[in-house]
C-alpha cells in the first residue's frame, strides 16, 4: 500500500447503529452499505453477527451484495468467530475483526470472574493467550484479521504493547489502538501510536488502525494525531454516529485531510462527492437529525447569514469559505421533482440520491409521489428521501394504518378513531385525550390493548411551506430497550399515528428476532 494512503474502516452499520434509539432493519443496512460503497469507504463493518440473528443476516446479505471488504465484529471467543465467519462466508473480500479487553478498568470489570486469574497479572496473561487464540482461529477463515484492544487509550502502553505483539504474531494483519472512552487528547493518543511503533518488534507486519470516541468532542482531532504518529487506518461513522457522543466522523475527517493537503500530505479514496448523499441516507433511515451547525453536512455549514459574510462571499468564495459545498456533494441548483414528472424522472432522481431501488418497488414510491405532488407542487429531493426511508420500512410492517379520523377544536374534547390491519385481522378503537396526538396514541393502546412508555415525540418539518411534509419521531420504552418509530405525512397527526405504529412495528421485530414470539403466534396478543 502507498505509504500515505489512509485506509476508511466505515463502521456506522456496527458502532453507528449502537447510538441510543438508532436501530435500523436489515434492508435499510444493505442500502446504506451499497452507498458506502459508492462513497468508497475501503472496508465496511457491517454488524455483529452472533449478537442477533437480524445482525447476522444483515452481515450476510451485505457480504453477498456489496463491493468493498466486508468485516464482521467477535469478541475473542470461537462462537462469536464462528458466526462472523459464517455471515461472511460469501464475501470475496471479508474480514474478522475480534476484539479483547486490555485497560484495567475493563480487565477488572469484565473479567473479574477468578476463572481469568486470581490478580490482575494472571487476568492480564489470560487475556493475551484469549487474543492469541482468537486471532489464529480467526486465520482459519480468512487471511484478513483485525484485532482491536478495546480501551487501548487507557491501557498501560507496556502491556498494550505485549497484547498487540502477540496479536500480530498469531496472524493479525490489521491492529486497531481503540479510545474506546473518548478520554485521550490529541498528543498523548499521537504519542501513544509512536510508542507502539518504537515498541512493537513485528509492527511491521500489521496496519495500525485507530478508532476514536468522541466523549470530549476530540475523536476526528485524536484521528489526525494518530494518522501523524504512523496509523494508516481510521475507523468513523457517517454524521459521527455511534455510542454515547459518538465516533470519528467519517466526513469531517476525510475533508480534514482533503482541505489542509498542505499540511497533511495524506489522501483517502473517498469520493467526496457522495459525503451529502450518505449523511442524508444515515440521518433519514436512523431518524438521528444532523444538527443544523455540523460541520461538512450541517444545514448551516455553508450558509452566510451575516451581511458583512454573505458580501465577501459574493465578492469571492474564499473570504469565508475553505471547501465548496459542491466538493461534498451539495448540489446548489436543485432539482425539483411536480405532479408532471414521470416515473423515469423519479427513478432516475433516486438514484442519483444514492437509492437502489428494485422495480416493483418503484411503483409504491411513485404512487406515494403523485400524491404527494398532488398536495404541495413542488417535491425536493428531502421529500424523496423521506418517501424511500417509509418505502424500506414497510417491508417489516407488522402493523399498518388504514384509516384515521380526529376530531378536535378550541371548545371539544379531542377523539380519534384508527383502524389497523395486521396479517391476521383488523383492529378498530376510538378514544379521547388531552390533544389530537395523545387521543391518537390512546385509540392505537386501545385498538392493541398494550401500554407503551413514550420516552420521546419529536415533529419536524422535512422541507418548507405550507404543505411540507411533517415528520415525527417517537421513542417508546419497553422494559431495558428504546424502540424509534418514523412517520411521514403532510398531516403531522397522521404522522404521529404512523410513527407510533413504526415504533411497535420495531419493538415487534425485535421480539421476533430475540424469537421471543414466533412468525406464526399472533403479536397483538404477546406485546
Ligand atoms: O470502541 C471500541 O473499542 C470498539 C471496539 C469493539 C473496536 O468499538
Ligand atoms: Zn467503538
Amino acid at each position: 500500500m502507498e505509504q500515505n494512503r489512509i485506509l476508511i474502516f466505515d463502521t456506522t452499520l456496527r458502532d453507528g447503529e449502537q447510538s441510543p434509539g438508532a436501530s435500523l432493519n436489515v434492508h435499510e443496512k444493505v442500502e446504506i452499505a451499497h452507498q458506502l460503497a459508492k462513497l468508497k469507504v475501503d472496508v465496511i463493518e457491517a454488524g455483529f453477527p452472533v449478537s442477533s440473528p437480524a445482525q447476522f443476516e444483515a452481515v450476510k446479505r451485505i457480504a453477498e451484495e456489496v463491493d468493498a471488504i466486508i468485516a464482521g465484529l467477535s469478541r475473542a471467543s470461537e462462537k462469536d468467530i464462528k458466526a462472523a465467519a459464517d455471515a461472511l462466508v460469501s464475501a470475496p473480500r471479508k474480514r474478522i475483526h475480534t476484539f479483547s479487553s486490555t485497560s484495567d478498568y475493563h480487565i477488572l470489570g469484565k473479567f473479574g470472574h477468578p476463572r481469568y486469574g486470581a490478580t490482575l497479572e494472571e487476568k492480564r496473561k489470560t487475556i493475551i493467550q484469549m487474543s492469541h487464540d482468537a486471532v489464529a482461529y480467526a486465520k482459519t477463515f480468512t487471511d484478513d484479521v483485525e484485532f482491536s484492544a478495546e480501551d487501548a487509550g487507557r491501557t498501560d502502553i507496556g502491556y498494550l504493547a505485549e497484547v498487540i505483539e502477540t496479536a500480530i504474531a498469531a496472524g493479525a494483519t490489521t491492529v486497531n489502538i481503540p479510545d474506546t472512552t473518548g478520554y485521550t487528547l490529541p498528543f498523548e493518543y499521537g504519542k501513544k501510536i509512536a510508542e507502539l511503533k518504537k515498541r512493537v518488534s513485528n509492527i511491521d507486519k500489521a496496519i495500525i488502525s485507530v478508532h476514536c470516541h468522541n466523549d470530549l468532542g476530540l475523536a476526528v482531532a485524536n484521528s489526525i494525531a494518530a494518522i501523524e504518529n504512523g496509523a494508516r487506518q481510521v475507523e468513523c461513522t457517517i454524521n459521527g454516529i455511534g455510542e454515547r457522543a459518538g465516533n470519528a466522523s467519517l466526513e469531517e475527517l476525510v475533508m480534514a485531510l482533503n482541505v489542509r493537503k498542505d499540511l497533511l500530505n495524506y489522501f483517502t479514496k473517498i469520493n467526496t462527492q457522495e459525503i451529502f448523499n450518505t449523511s442524508k441516507m444515515v440521518s433519514a433511515f436512523t431518524g438521528m437529525m444532523v444538527q443544523r451547525n455540523k460541520a461538512i453536512v450541517g444545514e448551516n455549514a455553508f450558509a452566510h447569514e451575516s451581511g458583512i459574510h454573505q458580501d465577501g462571499v459574493l465578492k469571492s468564495r474564499e473570504t469565508y469559505e475553505i471547501m465548496t459545498p459542491e466538493s461534498v456533494g451539495i448540489n446548489t441548483n436543485k432539482i425539483v421533482l411536480g405532479r408532471h414528472s414521470g416515473r423515469h424522472g423519479l427513478k432516475v432522481r433516486l438514484e442519483q440520491l444514492g437509492y437502489k431501488i428494485k422495480e416493483e418497488e418503484l411503483q409504491h414510491v411513485y404512487d406515494a409521489f403523485t400524491e404527494l405532488a398532488d398536495k404541495k407542487k413542488e417535491v425536493f429531493d428531502d421529500d424523496l428521501r423521506m418517501l424511500m426511508g417509509d418505502e424500506i420500512q414497510k417491508r417489516d410492517e407488522t402493523y399498518e394504518l388504514t384509516y384515521l379520523q380526529i376530531h378536535a377544536g378550541t371548545n371539544s374534547i379531542p377523539n380519534a378513531v384508527v383502524r389497523i390491519k395486521t396479517n391476521e385481522r383488523v383492529f378498530e378503537e376510538a378514544a379521547t385525550g388531552d390533544g389530537p396526538v395523545d387521543a391518537v396514541f390512546n385509540a392505537i393502546e386501545r385498538a392493541l390493548n398494550i401500554k407503551s412508555e413514550l420516552e420521546s415525540y419529536q415533529v419536524r418539518s422535512v422541507t418548507s411551506g405550507r404543505q411540507a411534509l411533517g415528520e415525527v419521531l417517537v421513542r417508546i420504552r419497553s422494559g431495558e430497550r428504546s424502540f424509534t418509530g418514523r412517520g411521514i405525512s403532510t398531516d403531522i397527526i397522521e404522522a404521529s399515528a404512523k410513527s407510533y405504529l413504526s415504533a411497535l412495528n420495531q419493538k415487534v421485530l425485535h421480539l421476533k428476532e430475540t424469537q421471543i414470539i414466533s412468525e406464526n403466534e399472533k403479536v397483538s396478543e404477546v406485546i
